[in-house]
């Protein structure tokens, strides 16, 4: 840390501690537990349902803790401003689930930087102005969907990739692994046909591949960042009558929906993307008593194909 920043961080050390030992708001007792703000970017979605629901889970063995969630409805200035909301709340420790990257960065260092931990999960911010991150490794889970997809095909065939938000981090990685992984420039056979930036919802998804359909009289894999949009890519392939053409892979792996989709022979496979809810329990707790957590814990991740489905998919190393 440089002069300024140290002076200040000095300065305010005795109230606020420079984002790294700030003063505790609660108790921490049952009487008065600690208060974790959790900022959801978009509850519209079923792997964020999820992720609310393991935080919730986790939080419940805690007679010491609350949580205030708060759900953004994918709009990146809402979440902003709840971020804002919840350290003039005087919460304990904010944990957040970002929509996107760049707008959300700022809100998370000035918590921080007045002493509210921040616990990032899934999608980071730019920069290190937080306590923790805590995710999957979405460029590996990426690299690995590439190389199942390039193998399955034998290294020929017309490939569709339909991206997630590309300004959040999981889409530019799941994206970036992807091309590692299928790796074209070795491949000659592979030829990625189409893209579209489906935003990881399934209605976009369906008419991405609705336009991938009309111009690629033969398509034999569809790559979706996330299983709402192979999903979507499926309806429109079989209202097309062509669904039996192609493979369907996904990321996700919800118990009740990407799992059951490969289950159904709708996905041919999907790659856990885990939600960190009770990781981010864990290390608040660990935070709140005073302890430290890795800047980075990576999560990881499983392949779910119709072989391994049923008996709980395999571990990827
Ligand atoms: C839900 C979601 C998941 C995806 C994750 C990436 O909003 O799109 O489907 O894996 O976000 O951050």
């Amino acid at each position: 840390m440089r002069g300024a920043g140290l002076l200040l961080c000095l300065a305010t050390l005795a109230t606020t501690g420079c984002g790294t030992r700030e003063a505790r708001r609660h108790a921490g007792t049952p009487e008065d537990p600690w208060v974790i703000g959790m900022s959801q970017c978009n509850l519209g979605e079923p792997w964020r349902v999820q992720m609310d629901a393991d935080v919730r889970a986790a939080a419940a063995a805690h007679p010491d803790l609350r949580v205030i969630f708060k759900d953004a409805q994918n709009n990146s200035l809402t979440q902003r401003a709840q971020v804002e909301e919840l350290v003039e709340q005087g919460v304990d420790v904010i944990i957040i689930s970002p929509k996107e990257a760049a707008p959300l960065t700022q809100p998370v260092a000035e918590a921080y930087r007045r002493g509210t931990p921040v616990i990032v999960l899934d999608r980071a911010v730019q920069g290190d102005q937080f306590t923790a991150f805590i995710g999957a490794d979405n460029v590996r889970i990426g690299r690995e969907a590439g190389r199942w997809i390039r193998e399955r095909l034998r290294g020929r065939g017309r490939i569709v990739e339909l991206k997630g938000l590309m300004t959040s981090t999981p889409g530019q990685d799941r994206n970036r692994g992807f091309l590692e992984g299928v790796d074209l420039e070795h491949n000659r056979g592979l030829q990625l046909v189409f893209t579209g930036e489906m935003q990881w919802l399934e209605p976009n998804a369906r008419r991405e591949m609705e336009s991938a359909l009309a111009t690629n009289p033969r398509i034999d894999a569809v790559y979706a960042h996330n299983d709402p949009g192979a999903h979507g890519a499926w309806l429109a392939a079989r209202a097309a009558g062509r669904e039996k053409e192609m493979l369907f892979v996904g990321i996700d792996a919800l118990p009740h929906e990407g799992r059951q989709y490969v289950a159904q022979g709708i996905l041919d496979a999907t790659f856990l993307y885990p939600t960190g809810g009770a990781e981010a329990i864990e290390s608040a707790l660990t935070v709140l008593r005073g302890g430290t957590v890795p800047k980075h814990l990576t999560l990881g991740t499983r392949l779910f194909t119709r072989e391994t489905v049923a008996a709980g998919g395999q571990a990827i190393n």
